[in-house]
């Protein structure tokens, strides 16, 4: 029954997208289980190069149902439009998805209230993604979500409307000063959704466990990372889930004993897109250079992300939260143009030397970060697969990230494509 969880390390964009392509093809489903299509997932592999934001990244892989978990929040409209697109792509994927029943949807006025927020916190604000994140689990938690099930029984579903949509609305027209949402357009919305998606929506907890206890493999795909979980991330620049191990488990119905193997996806530098603390951030000439050649601007918003050397504090912050089983490296070939690599191992605050993140913001935007400096490599890393091909000071610095982690390094990912990949230890196998 194994079950591999590939979580983020950082905060999102570590190439998740990239590696789940790679694992799917020995498994049997791929379960997305926290956030929506606030996740942008890049896969690059024979049949083309793909963005999914709903969609799990299994698709390319024969054989493979997809599943939409309970935590996932789903924008219907984003999800009909991500079928058709992979749909005139040459997937096919009618018979090879499955939403849970229970998965809350983003309505179109969370879309609005999303946006809203933003724009009233000025420059306090998050830098979300604006696709009704936020909103739609704030309606979860405070039991005034609408569900996939909701929208299979349109007549229940007008009651419950009429009890939930007065305060949204009061919201709208007393504070924001904007015309209120009728029900009567959700409602249409809502058989236009059930139309096109009704099929889709099942009870996913069970099929996913059944598969587990028949000895299946099932491939958690993780969204953002642990740097934006909702608890262990740098609050209040965070997104509204749980990214982490815990949210693998309650967003999938999975008993955490299923989950055998824990994957922290870390990219071989950090990044960040929207606001909040990064102290290895880079301001120079180095980090536009790592922008410029990795091109790293946001998949789902196209924002340039802020680049930063490796954190080994949060590093290792991760994998205590965690507990990975492998660490997996990627975007090494990025840093082939450098002379000289810094990496982060502590964190200086007021005169003391710290090993983990503190909690509060405040402190963490004070903390300085205490750099080694390691050997850049002359030979290229791009593309390689094999590991005794990687340049010797390559080698080391990633020996050095694996401490600094405290978890082996079984995967480095040294390009977009799915080929691209250097299989240190053979997972799958064990
Ligand atoms: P995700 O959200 O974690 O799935 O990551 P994204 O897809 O948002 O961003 C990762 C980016 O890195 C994408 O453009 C990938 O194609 C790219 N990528 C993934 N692994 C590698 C790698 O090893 N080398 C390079 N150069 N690019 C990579
Ligand atoms: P993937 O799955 C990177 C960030 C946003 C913002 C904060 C809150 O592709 O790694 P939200 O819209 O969730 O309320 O925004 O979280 N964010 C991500 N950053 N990758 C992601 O997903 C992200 N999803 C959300 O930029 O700072
Ligand atoms: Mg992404």
């Amino acid at each position: 029954m194994p079950a591999y969880a590939i979580l983020g390390a950082q905060w999102g964009d570590e190439g998740k997208g990239k590696i789940i392509d790679y694992l799917s093809r020995r498994a049997d489903i791929v379960a997305r289980f926290s956030g929506g299509n606030n996740a942008g997932h890049t896969v690059i592999n024979d049949l083309g190069n793909f963005s999914l934001h709903l969609v799990p990244c299994g698709v390319f892989s024969d054989g493979v149902m997809n599943v939409i978990g309970n935590g996932v929040v789903v924008d219907p409209d984003v999800l009909i439009e991500e079928m058709e697109a992979l749909q005139r792509g040459g997937i096919d994927i009618s018979h090879s998805l499955m939403i849970s029943e229970r998965a809350h949807l983003i309505m179109p006025y969370h879309v609005m209230l999303d946006t809203l927020a933003e724009t009233r916190r000025g420059n306090q604000a998050i830098g979300t993604t604006g696709k009704g994140i936020g909103p739609a689990y704030s309606d979860k938690t405070s039991r005034t979500g609408i569900r996939a099930a909701d929208i299979l029984d349109i007549e229940t579903l007008k009651v419950r409307l009429e009890s939930v949509l007065p305060f949204t609305n009061d919201i709208l027209e007393k504070i924001y000063e904007i015309e209120p949402v009728s029900i009567d357009s959700i409602l249409e919305k809502s058989e236009y959704w059930r139309n096109r998606l009704g099929s889709f929506i099942k009870p996913v907890g069970r099929y996913v466990h059944d598969t587990l206890d028949s000895g299946g493999t099932v491939v958690l795909e993780g969204a953002q990372g642990i740097l934006l979980d909702l608890d262990h991330g740098t609050y209040p620049f965070v997104t509204s889930s749980s990214p982490t191990i815990g949210g693998a488990s309650t967003g999938l119905a999975i008993q955490p004993r299923q989950i055998t193997n824990v994957l922290g996806i870390f990219k071989a530098y950090n990044t960040r897109v929207g606001s909040g603390p990064f102290p290895t951030e880079l301001f120079d000439n180095v980090g536009e250079g790592i922008r410029t050649i990795a091109k790293e601007f946001g998949t789902t918003t196209g924002r340039a992300r802020r680049i930063g050397w490796f954190d080994g504090v949060l590093a290792r912050y991760s994998n205590r939260i965690n507990g990975y089983t492998s660490a997996v490296i990627t975007r090494l070939d990025v840093l082939d143009h450098l002379d000289s690599i810094n990496i982060c191992v502590g964190y200086k605050l007021d005169g003391e030397i710290l090993d983990e993140p503190p909690g509060g913001v405040a402190a963490l935007e004070k903390c300085l970060p205490v750099y080694e400096t390691l050997e850049g490599w002359d030979t290229p890393t791009a593309g390689i697969s094999e590991v005794s091909k990687l340049p010797i000071n390559a080698r080391v610095y990633v020996d050095r990230l694996q401490e600094l982690i405290g978890c082996p390094v079984d995967i480095i990912s040294t390009g977009p494509h799915r080929d691209h990949t250097i299989m240190v230890r053979d997972i799958l196998a064990s």
